[in-house]
Parts: structure tokens; sequence; C-alpha cells
């Protein structure tokens, strides 16, 4: 290796560097990001989840945002072991949870989470099956066919109300914050994305009138949560399915759908992408949280494939296989040092190793445990 890339390297320090914003500060710029795992019993957090979380907490992370947790509207969720966010037993699992990260420097976000048009009308492990999927048009994501009945303005308000509950709830068993889950495809998303809302009412229209409900709910929750308690929305431009998807195709269009947001109450922007690295437009490098950081001035976290090539364990040794590797760490740093964005979040290659963050910080890439699919199988 030269003597320039090794120099790059040591700048590794930039990632770990404490993050102080007007109502968060966290001890690294490494950030957990939500991943369902389905090991909650009956929607109920466990000791043994709490664990999980203490473990990674505890090697250098600055944040973690919970997998999704579902508010108390009772078609949010798809399945009974993902974890509720109500209920005086869930809510006790949770607060053991927040306990457990709060023994480390560690901050700790739920993401609250409706799954919308995407729950299944039957299944084995479906909570309250007898009901239907609700959406703001009733249509299916992935077919984008109409198969239920559009939201009530009724039963939109109800959710709003069961979003703010549970961030009531989460300021209330000490969580640092809450995440509103905005992306991939979910009821939230299905508010933003066209093709998903087709409405004619104030809840639909144009992208801004597109993101009314979010913004209610945001607004909702501000109401009650005060000005000091952190509010992270999560959105992406892909959907589960359609990965070519898009909310925003220019800048300007960005910039129309990120204001109403703003001026609505976020704190932070969690940008979601599947590669860091892709640029958002043409004509820029800058990402989709780096553009959402330009536009909007809040500081956002950007995510996608950090730390997922086995070319990791050769990063710091000489030879052809540390390249690709060596280059996606050097680009990560190389943005943050830019203040492209404030904040990186390592999503499977901590459910890989928990130790990943610590072990990239002082040189011992190759005590990594790599990710792979059949981690998804245990709690490790
Ligand atoms: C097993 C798994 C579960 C996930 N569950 C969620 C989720 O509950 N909410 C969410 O917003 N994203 C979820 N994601 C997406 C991750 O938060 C993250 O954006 C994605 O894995 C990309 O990061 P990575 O390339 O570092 O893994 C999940 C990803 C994985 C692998």
């Amino acid at each position: 290796m030269s003597n320039r890339e090794e120099l790059r390297l040591r700048d590794i320090e930039t990632i770990f560097r404490p993050f102080h914003s007007r109502k968060l500060s966290l001890p690294s710029r490494v950030v957990m990001p939500p991943m369902t795992r389905g090991y909650a019993p009956g929607g109920i957090p466990t000791d043994e989840i709490a664990e999980y979380y203490k473990r990674r907490a505890r090697q250098e992370l600055g944040l973690i945002i919970t997998e999704g947790t579902f508010i108390d509207e009772p078609s949010a969720s798809p399945c009974t072991s993902y974890p509720n966010f109500f209920g005086g037993h869930a809510l006790r699992g949770w607060k053991k949870v927040v306990q457990a990260v709060h023994t480390t420097d560690c901050k700790i976000v739920p993401q609250l989470w409706h799954v919308g048009m995407t729950r299944p009308f039957q299944g084995d492990s479906l909570p309250n099956p007898e009901l239907p999927p609700i959406g703001p048009s009733g249509i299916d994501v992935e077919t984008l066919q109409q198969t239920a009945d559009p939201m009530s303005i009724a039963k939109i308000e109800e959710v709003i109300e069961s979003f703010t509950r549970a961030a009531v709830s989460a300021k209330k068993l000490g969580f640092d914050g809450v995440e509103i889950h905005g992306a991939h495809g979910y009821l939230i998303d299905q508010f933003f994305w066209e093709e998903t809302n087709r409405r004619t009412d104030i809840y639909g229209g144009d992208l801004v009138g597109r993101t009314r409900f979010a913004c209610e709910i945001i607004h909702a929750i501000r109401r009650e949560v005060g000005s000091r308690f952190p509010i992270i929305f999560r959105f992406s431009q892909w959907k589960n399915n359609h990965y070519d998807a898009k909310l925003a195709r220019t800048p300007a269009e960005l910039a129309d759908f990120l204001h109403p947001l703003t001026e609505a109450g976020v704190d932070i922007f969690d940008c979601s992408t599947r590669r860091f690295w892709e640029p958002e437009f043409e004509g820029s490098s800058l990402n989709l949280a780096g553009w959402t950081k330009k536009l909007t001035g809040k500081p956002t976290i950007s995510v996608g494939s950090v730390g997922l090539s086995e070319d990791f364990t050769h990063l710091f040794t000489n030879g052809p296989e540390a390249g690709s590797a060596l280059h996606q760490l050097n680009s990560l740093v190389e943005r943050m040092q830019a203040e492209e964005f404030d904040l990186i979040a390592v999503g499977r290659a901590l459910i890989g190793d928990p130790a990943w963050a610590a072990k990239i910080h002082h040189g011992r890439e190759n005590e990594i445990h790599h990710f792979s699919k059949d981690d998804l199988n245990e709690l490790i």
C-alpha cells in the first residue's frame, strides 16, 4: 500500500468524531439503522433483544435506530413476531432495551412503523387477521392494483393519533428521540408515491399534497413531545419491489418534497439508499443524504452497503484485494470530511459482527465476521 493510501486511512477518525446538533449529541458518527429481525414473540421485545442492541451499542456506535415497531392501529403489523410499540407488556420490554443501551454512551430511538397496503390479507402469523390492509387509495404496492378501500378521513386521523401516542410513549420510556418510517413503500411512503396515492382530496394531488399526511403526523407529534425531543424522518426514493421508483426526479422536486416536512418539524433526515456512493442526480456526486442536507440545512444520515465487501479483511495489507474496500472506505471518509452528510448507518455489516465499528476504528478488520444471510437465522 502506498504511503498516501495509508495516510488517508488514518482519516478513519472522521467517522468516529462526536456529533453535536441542536437537540441530539452522539459519541460517534456510526449509526445502526432499523432492521426487522422477527424475534419478538407476540410483539413483545425480549431480554435477548435488549442484549443484542447493547452488544452493538458498547462497540463505538453513536446511535441505534431500533427495528421497525408498530403503532397501535390494528392493521399496522404484518407479523406477530415483529415488535409492537403499545401495551404494557411490549413497552416494558422496550424500557429494558433503552436501559441496556443507556449503560453505554450510545443513544437509541425507536422506528415507528405502519406497513399499510403491504400487509397481506391472510397468513398464520398475521395479527388481527380479520382486518384488511389500509392505504391511501387501497393500492397493492407490488401489483399496483386496487385491492382495498381508500382510507377514510376518520382512519387517517386515527393513524395520526396512533403515531403520536407512540412518540409520547417513546419519550416517557427514556428514548432519545423517535424515527418515523416514511420509506420503502410502507404506509407513509404510499401517500408520497403517485402510483399508490391516487386521492383527489387534500391528502393527494401533487408531490406537496402527497406530503400532507406525513406533515400532519410530524406536527401532531411535535405538539405532544415539545420542541426539544428529536424527530428523525426516514424516506427513500426506492420501494420494495420497485427499486427504480422516484419521488423526486430533480433537485428542485426534492426541494419541493422536503420543504413541508422540514417546516413541520423534522430535525434529522435519514435518507435511505442502497449504495451510499451513488450520485442521486446527474451533474453532481452528491448522494440523497448530501442533497437533502444541502436543500434543508438539516443534519442527515446516509446508508447503503458500507462494509459489505469481504475485501475489508485485507484493508490494511498490501495487494490487489485491498482495492475496492479501501476505495469504498476512503470515499466514505472523504464525503464525511466534506460534510456532505453527518452520520453513516451500517446495517448488515453490524448484523454480521456487533463489534464491526470498533474493529474498523482500531485496525482489527482482519477479525471482522463478515455478514452472510445465515446470520439472520439467529440473534448474535
Ligand atoms: C434484515 C433487514 C431488515 C430491515 N428492516 C428494516 C426496517 O425495519 N426498517 C427500515 O427502515 N429499514 C429496514 N432495513 C433496511 C436497513 O435499515 C438499511 O437501510 C439497509 O440494510 C441498507 O444498509 P446496509 O447496506 O448497510 O445493510 C432492513 C434491512 C435488513 C438487511
